[in-house]
Formats: structure tokens, C-alpha cells, sequence
């Protein structure tokens, strides 16, 4: 029996042999080697125009650009959950904050040791902002802010973009929209803010 599976492996063995050799022998370039046949003397091929590696067809011009048609897109073209904003909290604070601060304010540590200072997120002009343009700013750069497209993937970006909006709205909830059985709470603390402020007066 031993001799028997050890006479087929044999066979099997010959037989593939026999296959491979008629790959090797068959005409065929190997990359960077040289070619007679194309008037560039290189056997490997531009590719054709237009040509996209599998997977990574971006035809989806608001997720991959933040536009469309030109314009910046007024919603994240990403399904906006708890787990994104938390995704985007975390990044927000892993890639942002040590320049626009925590609560995006523009005082981030790295500012504080004197990098230039970026306009705070809460001015009217960028809570009004599409936000497309986050993306864009993330995606490209800003004056004296490098991109964060290597470090960043696309979806990350989207989840920071949601969080950045809603450290926006931190700053501006309209006190409507606190839940009438919290409103008490909500006086008290800014009674607590005013006395604060008061007695910080003196100072
Ligand atoms: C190394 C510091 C630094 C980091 C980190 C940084 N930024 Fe900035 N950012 C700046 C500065 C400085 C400006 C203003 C640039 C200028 O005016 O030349 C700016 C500008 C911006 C603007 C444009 C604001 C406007 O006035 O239109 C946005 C939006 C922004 N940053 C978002 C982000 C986000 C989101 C991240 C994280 C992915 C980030 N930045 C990371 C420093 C930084």
C-alpha cells in the first residue's frame, strides 16, 4: 500500500512537472524586461486611459469629494448614527483638537505653543457652512492646515464632519429643546454661571 501511494505521488509529481514546463517554455515578457517589439524598448505597457484598479471606481463624487455638481453638499452622504458621531469624536480628538481644541474653539494645544490660530467653529460663517466644505478642508487642506487624506479614510472623515456639527449645536442648542422636565436643572446651572461670573468680576 506504502509503495502504492508513494508510485502516485511519483506520477503526480512527473505529471505536474511536465505541466509547468510548458508555462515556462511558452513566449511571454516578465516585467521590466526589455522588448523589441514596442518602439518604447519596454515590455511593460502603459496603462490604458481611464483604466481603474478593481475596488476603487470613486464614482461617487458627494462621498469621495464632498460636491456635487460643482457645489458642496449640504448632507453627509453617510448614514448618521450614534456610532458615527462616536467614531468622529474620537478622530475629532485624535487629528483636530490639538489644534482647534476640544470644543473646536481654535485653542488647541498646538496653538498655544503659537501655531497660527484657526478661526473658531462656532462664528456664523462656518456654522452656516455645507457640509461639503468640512470635507473638502479635511480632504485638501486649508491655507496653513496640511490634508488629512493619508491619515484619514474617507468614512472617518464623514464621521468627523458629523461630530463637528454637532459640537456646533453644543454651542447654540436653543434652550427649547431641552426636555421641559430638565428646564429647572438648566436654570439652576446658569444661575450658578452668572454668580461664577459675578464674583470673577472683582478680579
Ligand atoms: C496642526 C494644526 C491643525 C490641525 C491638526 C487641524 N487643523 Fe484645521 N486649521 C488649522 C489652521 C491653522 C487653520 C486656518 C488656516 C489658515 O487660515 O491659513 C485651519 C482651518 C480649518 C478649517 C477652515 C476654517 C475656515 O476658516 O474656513 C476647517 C474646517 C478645519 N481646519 C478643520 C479641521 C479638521 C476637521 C481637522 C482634523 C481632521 C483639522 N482641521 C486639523 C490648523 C489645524
Amino acid at each position: 500500500m506504502i509503495l502504492r501511494v508513494s508510485a502516485l505521488v511519483a506520477l503526480l509529481a512527473v505529471a505536474g512537472l511536465g505541466c509547468r514546463q510548458d508555462m515556462h517554455d511558452q513566449p511571454k515578457y516578465k516585467p521590466y524586461r526589455q522588448s523589441e517589439f514596442f518602439t518604447d524598448g519596454r515590455a511593460m505597457r502603459p496603462l490604458v486611459a481611464g483604466t481603474v484598479a478593481q475596488g476603487t471606481l470613486r464614482d461617487d463624487t458627494a462621498l469621495f469629494t464632498g460636491k456635487s455638481g460643482g457645489d458642496f453638499v449640504t448632507e453627509i452622504p453617510l448614514a448618521v448614527t450614534a456610532d458615527l458621531l462616536e467614531r468622529g469624536r474620537s478622530e475629532f480628538q485624535v487629528f483636530c483638537s490639538p489644534c482647534h481644541g476640544r470644543t473646536g474653539k481654535g485653542d488647541g494645544m498646538i496653538v498655544q505653543r503659537g501655531f497660527k490660530r484657526p478661526t473658531s467653529y462656532h462664528v456664523d460663517r462656518l456654522r452656516q457652512t455645507p457640509v461639503g466644505y468640512f470635507f473638502d478642508v479635511i480632504t485638501n487642506g486649508y491655507g496653513a492646515m496640511s490634508d488629512y487624506a493619508a491619515q484619514v479614510p474617507v468614512e472617518d472623515r464623514w464621521a468627523i464632519v458629523a461630530y463637528l456639527r454637532t459640537l456646533q449645536l453644543s454651542q447654540y442648542a436653543p434652550a427649547a429643546d431641552v426636555p421641559a422636565d430638565r428646564k429647572a436643572e438648566l436654570e439652576a446651572s446658569l444661575q450658578a454661571l452668572d454668580a461664577h461670573e459675578a464674583a470673577g468680576e472683582g478680579h
